[in-house]
């Protein structure tokens, strides 16, 4: 019997040890964890449960019987995070590059199937060389395989993928289809083609840091969530976000313990308008101090800063913020503020998470290279998305809410529930300026009289009370009351039930 237990420890431990020490240096060496360390750090200590610790390939091609490690380059089980539980798979580059072949693809497809009969989240760690070369279709059936799980599992349980190497070809396709991607600094790429399939093709020389790392990835393509400086940050940011998150869409969102006073006055609020009505400020101030203890978790923080999306707790429950910020284009809505908040305000609908969404927009940005890029279409989505959420939704415009974007970004229109405004608010087709050019335009030479017009203009429609007379704002706030006001309104809308009329499912402007 003794001697059965031992045989059973020694295979665990040629298990744990993957590629072997020198591969595992190696790993080191590029200042990357191996995939059981990196489970380790995410996980809650101890609560890691394997699977398939000893499944290896079958492939006998390429001489590849001769080596048969435990595992298969992918460790794969469940734990729990802060107490929750979530599944998870760690791709090891130690054993052949991480590559997936036919059984790595089964091992992952079997704790996804798991995740999504019982209700929790699924991390993908991915540190890939891609399809296994030597297994050749069986390992492209297998990522397909991998996807297919990936898409009935979109909006059932939460998908975060973090990627800590390489992710090249189709592998990209999985992480894509999750609902978050994040990076590591300088250590994980992401691409289609490689540099080298780029140069042959478009005669490009790029790097494979420039092609597809953290930074082109956060800032340019909108293809990663977020990025951290090193693979412990990773882990320990993804633990935060899991908090954030409900384990499946028949669950709300957690409700954390929480040390804040829920009716706080933030006397500071009152002068965060500044006076010139085209003056920027920094709506991340008054995100901060509408939140529990000031926590925000900001998605896509580095792309489309004209907006701003992420999560933030209000008496212990999250609550997505979706917010424009006048410091960036003034706050306009453009192609990709559209498709990035449109993306998030379909997250928190899917997985009952009530919205805030904080007003100050000017409009739409004009010219050519927005109705070329189609932003008719990309505005659509965020419109769309707002309006077939039935999540709670509170609205506060601080200041503009013009035109069309006074529409989209969750109007009483667009059932909004609660649509609040300081008392700085402006509701119109557009501003003052605008308006009286098109309105006045013979009039123009004439400073004077234009100047008396824009007045008037100003003095009917720059406030929020035209727009509360006809009840499209259900109520003028001051400023330094907002938490308290959006606390209460929340509170009072946790037994929201709105349903949309019976679907196979939409077809929104893609
Ligand atoms: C089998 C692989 C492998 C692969 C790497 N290895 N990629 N084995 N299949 N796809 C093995 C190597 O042989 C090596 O084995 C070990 O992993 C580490 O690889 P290195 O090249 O030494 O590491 P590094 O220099 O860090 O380079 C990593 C790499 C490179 C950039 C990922 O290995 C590489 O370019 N690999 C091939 C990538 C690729 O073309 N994949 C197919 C993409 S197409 P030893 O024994 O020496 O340690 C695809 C289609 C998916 O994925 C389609 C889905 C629909």
């Amino acid at each position: 019997m003794k001697d059965i237990l031992q045989e059973l420890e020694s295979r665990r431990e040629t298990a744990r040890m993957g590629g072997g020490t020198r591969r595992i240096e190696a790993q080191h060496a590029k200042g990357k964890l191996t995939a059981r360390e990196r489970i380790e750090l995410l996980l809650d200590e101890g609560s890691f449960e394997e699977f398939d610790m000893f499944v290896a390939h079958r492939c006998t091609d390429f001489g590849m019987q001769e080596s048969r490690p435990a595992g298969d380059g992918v460790v794969t089980g469940w734990g729990t995070i802060n107490g929750r539980m979530v599944y998870v798979y760690s791709q090891d580059f130690t054993v052949f590059g991480g590559s997936l072949s036919e059984t790595h693809a089964q091992k992952i497809c079997k704790i996804m199937d798991m995740a999504l009969q019982n209700g929790a989240p699924v991390i993908g760690i991915n540190d890939s060389g891609g399809a296994r070369i030597q297994e050749g279709v069986a390992s492209l059936a297998g990522y397909a395989e991998v996807f297919q799980r990936n898409i009935l599992a979109s909006g059932v349980v939460p998908q975060i993928s973090v990627i800590m190497g390489p992710c090249a070809g189709g592998a990209v396709y999985s992480p894509a289809i999750t609902d978050f991607i994040f990076m590591v600094k300088d250590s994980s790429y992401m691409f289609v083609t490689g540099p080298d399939v780029v140069k042959t093709v478009t005669n490009e020389i790029v790097t494979a840091e420039e092609l597809g790392g953290a930074s082109t990835h956060t800032r340019k393509s909108s293809v990663a969530d977020g990025a951290f400086e090193n693979d412990v940050e990773a882990l320990a940011e993804i633990r935060r976000l899991v908090d954030f998150l409900p384990l499946n869409n028949r669950q709300k969102p957690p409700v954390r313990p929480f040390f804040d006073d829920v009716a706080r006055v933030e006397d500071s609020l009152d002068t965060l308008i500044p006076d010139n009505p085209n003056t920027p400020y920094d709506m991340k101030e008054l995100i901060h101090k509408i939140a529990d203890e000031g926590d925000f978790y900001e998605i896509q923080a580095e792309y489309a800063k004209n907006i701003i999306t992420g999560f933030v707790r209000l008496e212990g429950s999250t609550v997505g913020i979706v917010a424009n910020q006048p410091t960036i284009l003034a706050g306009c809505l453009d192609i990709d503020a559209s498709r990035k908040a449109a993306r998030f305000v379909r997250f928190c609908d899917a997985f009952e998470i009530p919205i805030l969404t904080l007003v100050d927009v000017p409009g739409f940005l004009p010219g050519t290279s927005q109705e070329y890029g189609g932003v008719i279409k990309h505005g659509a989505k965020l419109l769309f998305a707002y309006g077939e959420a039935t999540v709670p939704k509170v609205t506060v415009i601080t200041r503009k809410a013009y035109g069309g974007a006074y529409d989209v970004m969750a109007s009483k229109h667009l059932r909004g529930d609660f649509n609040y405004a300081w008392p700085t608010a402006e509701i119109a087709v557009m501003g003052a300026k605008g308006a009286v050019e098109i309105l006045y335009r013979s009039e123009l030479g004439d400073k004077d009289k234009i100047a008396a017009r824009t007045k008037d203009y100003e003095d009917r429609f720059a406030n929020p009370f035209v727009a509360a007379e006809k009840g499209f704002i259900d109520e003028v706030i001051m400023p330094h009351s907002t938490r308290r006001r959006v606390c209460r309104a929340f509170a009072s809308l946790r037994g929201k039930q709105l349903q949309n009329p019976w679907k196979k499912h939409d077809n929104i402007p893609l």
